[in-house]
């Protein structure tokens, strides 16, 4: 028996691996290796979260867990419904096929509302206001605002509202699965700029010398948790909580504790 479970266990562990090494590098969106696991999870007092967790300083990995604003903010609004949280991890554009195929409760993704999204899920109210800012190489003295990556070779994270905005201004559009991956390539000189959230992108390239991040925004936009198409009654539920989080200062107290005031 013992022997048996240590097969599976090592045939899971081989799987997750391989995953992980092949990466979601289709436009397909990717099946998740813990659906069974989500079945599982949705049901009683778990509150599920898709997200994808190359996202600092909203939801990243530390010592092993995801962590991020997002994670302590669906944590917060899990326990006012009484329920705990579980993350689960995945390719961004798997995210909203999740939620659809019931997979996961929430996505909680520094997730962007668009008019788009909302025809496949329903938005809660926003808690955080963000945009879309351009990394460059620290030396590059060509590009200084928005209207000069028109026809550049601009890298963003695949599926994203930056993909969106580069694929409006170029038709060199490199899609990455980490916008980190997209910083590297930058760094490296495969590609001119990148397009990204702005609190991500000063992540980022804080911890790369070789880039910089521009201070005109490209776009401004709001950050909201994404359910399940007609989940009226989840929404309701978490608007009540989020509304609470803002009222206490707490959510503010998230936002202060990953992201420093300048
Ligand atoms: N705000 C952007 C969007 O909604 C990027 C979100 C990426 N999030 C992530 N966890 N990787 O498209």
């Amino acid at each position: 028996m013992k022997q048996y479970l240590k097969t599976i266990f090592a045939l899971t562990m081989s799987a997750t691996m391989l995953f992980a090494a092949v990466g979601c590098s289709s436009q397909e969106p990717t099946s998740d290796p813990a659906s069974d696991e989500q079945q599982e999870a949705t049901s009683g007092e778990v509150l599920t979260m898709a997200t994808n967790a190359e996202f600092p300083p909203y939801e990243f990995y530390e010592a092993g867990d995801v962590v991020g604003i997002d994670v302590e903010i669906a944590g917060a609004i899990a326990e006012t419904m009484g329920k705990t949280l579980k993350v689960e991890d995945m390719a961004f554009d798997s995210i909203i096929p999740a939620l659809s195929a019931g997979k996961a409760d929430i996505g909680a993704a520094g997730m962007t509302v668009t008019e788009d999204r909302k025809a496949s899920v329903d938005f809660t109210d926003t808690y955080v206001k963000a945009s879309q800012v351009i990394i460059i190489k620290a030396d590059n003295t060509e590009i200084v605002g928005p209207d000069d990556v028109e026809g550049k070779t601009i890298g963003v994270q695949l599926g994203t509202t930056g993909d969106i905005y580069a694929s409006d201004v170029t038709d060199n559009v490199e899609r990455y699965n980490k916008g980190f991956e997209a910083v590297q390539a930058l760094a490296q000189g495969k590609i001119d700029a990148v397009i990204i959230d702005d609190q991500v992108a000063k992540a980022l390239a804080a911890d790369n010398a070789d880039v910089k991040v521009l201070d005109t925004p490209f776009t401004e936009e709001e950050y909201a948790i994404a359910v399940k198409k007609d989940n009226t009654e989840l929404v309701e539920q978490i608007n009540a909580a989020l509304a609470e989080l803002k009222e206490s200062g707490k959510l503010q107290e998230i936002v202060d504790k990953y992201i420093s005031a300048e």
